[in-house]
């Protein structure tokens, strides 16, 4: 089989070395892929968001089967327009993938079927807004309603930073016409759980629970990123919640998103917040979750390709998906100064006695070296018996990657460590 996926990150890095485990998979094109992915798949230079290019690209290459990674091209709607030239693809089309794209939509889904998230209001003029923040009060929470990179959401400390950020996404277009409306919800506490599930537009298998780390500086301090490090299983996940979260949250979405008549078929991301009220939902996104992928796709004992290919099908009932009982941590290696500005162009090299995994976000190659290209540079993920084991494991392999200008977080995994349920 001749394989196309579509992104460029450390997800798609990790996504491909498990599609090459299937003996079918002949050839992996990765559109437009990274430099440090170049040993496991073809680099073809589309951009992932340029879809009459990857349709062409993918008509002319004969590929037998998709995966569309990336949010952008999901809700751009690229699943429809490769099944309307008859290639099957994992992922949702964009009458589904608007759960992710639109965080309007995705509350009024939860309101509408009762699916536990904060409480919120939707609005398009500051003025209304306003009054319902004096109404509310601080700390409060200001979302972009559309897509924004992981940046468009606000946690506002005072009333009046609550103010400003609404002011500056609908007055002062700072998202672009993503802000143009704007949620504002309840601020909720508790330890955060993102969960990954294959659906088939009916039926939904979770897949190992994981931690993400979203901060770019230790102890949860500086701005927001897409994610400096995760852990899998989340040990906040506990059976009770497992339980919870299938009768409350996931079936319930599954079935509302079939009722509106935008079956999900693809990977569904549950972000939860487990409050003191039982386990809300944060957001929804309508694809596998980048650093949360890294840690989860490792544990995967079942093929990957076998499973994408049920959940494209309908046939996700009657397959097989089995993880392993050990743990996974993934530490993000970035470029200092990220998520803000940093420098690019530097060599990575990897020691001898490195024994984890590399899945390669930001680099590309150079007459044969490999130079930092990006803010994320590299995961470095390692398995282990235990969380404890998978986590010391990742931090000594952390110290044989090198490039100038690396930074990381050195408090992966220890919130997880000192859980207390
Ligand atoms: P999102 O892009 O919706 O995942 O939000 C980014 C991060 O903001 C989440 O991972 C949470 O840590 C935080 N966050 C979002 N919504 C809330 C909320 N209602 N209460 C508290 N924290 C939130
Ligand atoms: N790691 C969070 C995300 O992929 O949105």
């Amino acid at each position: 089989m001749k394989l196309m996926v579509v992104g460029g990150g450390g997800r798609e890095h990790t996504i491909i070395k498990m599609l090459k485990k299937n003996e079918s998979v002949e050839k992996i094109y990765a559109l437009p892929g990274n430099g440090g992915m170049a040993n496991d798949c073809e680099l073809v230079d589309i951009k992932a968001t340029d879809l009459d290019k990857i349709v062409e690209f993918a008509v002319n290459s004969k590929i037998d089967y998709a995966v569309v990674a990336p949010d952008d091209p999901l809700v751009l709607g690229l699943v429809n327009r490769l099944n309307d030239v008859g290639i099957p693809c994992f992922g949702p089309t964009k009458e589904a993938a608007i759960i992710e794209g639109s965080k309007a939509f995705s509350k009024e889904l939860m309101k509408k079927y009762g699916i536990p998230t904060a409480k919120y209001e939707v609005f398009t003029d500051v003025e209304s807004a306003s009054k319902y923040i004096d109404k509310i009060g601080a700390p409060i929470v200001v979302k972009a309603d559309g897509l924004a990179l992981g940046k468009g959401v606000i946690i506002a400390q005072t009333v009046e930073e609550a103010k400003l950020a609404v002011k500056d996404m609908i007055e002062g277009g700072k998202f672009g016409k993503s802000g143009d409306s704007v949620v504002i919800e309840e601020f909720l506490e508790g330890p955060e759980i993102s969960v990954l599930a294959f659906c088939d537009g009916e039926t939904v298998k979770p897949m190992v629970s994981s931690m993400d780390h979203k901060r770019a500086l230790d102890n949860d301090q500086g701005l927001n990123t897409g994610g400096m490090g995760t852990i899998a299983p989340n040990p906040f996940y506990t059976k009770e919640r497992e339980k919870e979260c299938m009768e409350k949250i996931f079936l319930p979405t599954v079935r509302a998103m079939k009722k509106e008549g935008r079956e999900f078929k693809g990977c569904l991301y549950f972000g939860l917040m487990a409050t003191k009220d039982g386990v809300k939902v944060i957001e929804y996104n309508c694809r596998f979750g980048d650093p949360e992928t890294q840690v989860v796709l490792p544990l995967l004992k079942s093929d990957l390709l076998t499973i994408m290919q049920a959940t494209t099908f309908g046939t996700l009932k009657d397959t097989e998906v089995e993880f392993s009982d050990g743990a996974c941590a993934c530490v993000v290696m970035a470029s200092k100064g990220y998520p803000e500005s940093y420098q690019k162009g530097f060599e990575i090299t990897v020691d001898d006695d490195f024994d984890g995994e590399l899945f390669v976000a930001g680099a590309k190659l150079e007459n044969g070296k490999l130079l930092t290209n990006g803010g994320r540079v590299l995961g470095v993920v390692s398995t282990g018996k235990s969380l404890d084991s998978a986590i010391k494991s990742a931090y000594e392999n952390v110290t044989k990657v090198h490039f100038d200008n690396a930074y990381y977080r050195k408090d992966i995994g220890k919130r997880a460590l000192s859980q207390k349920v």
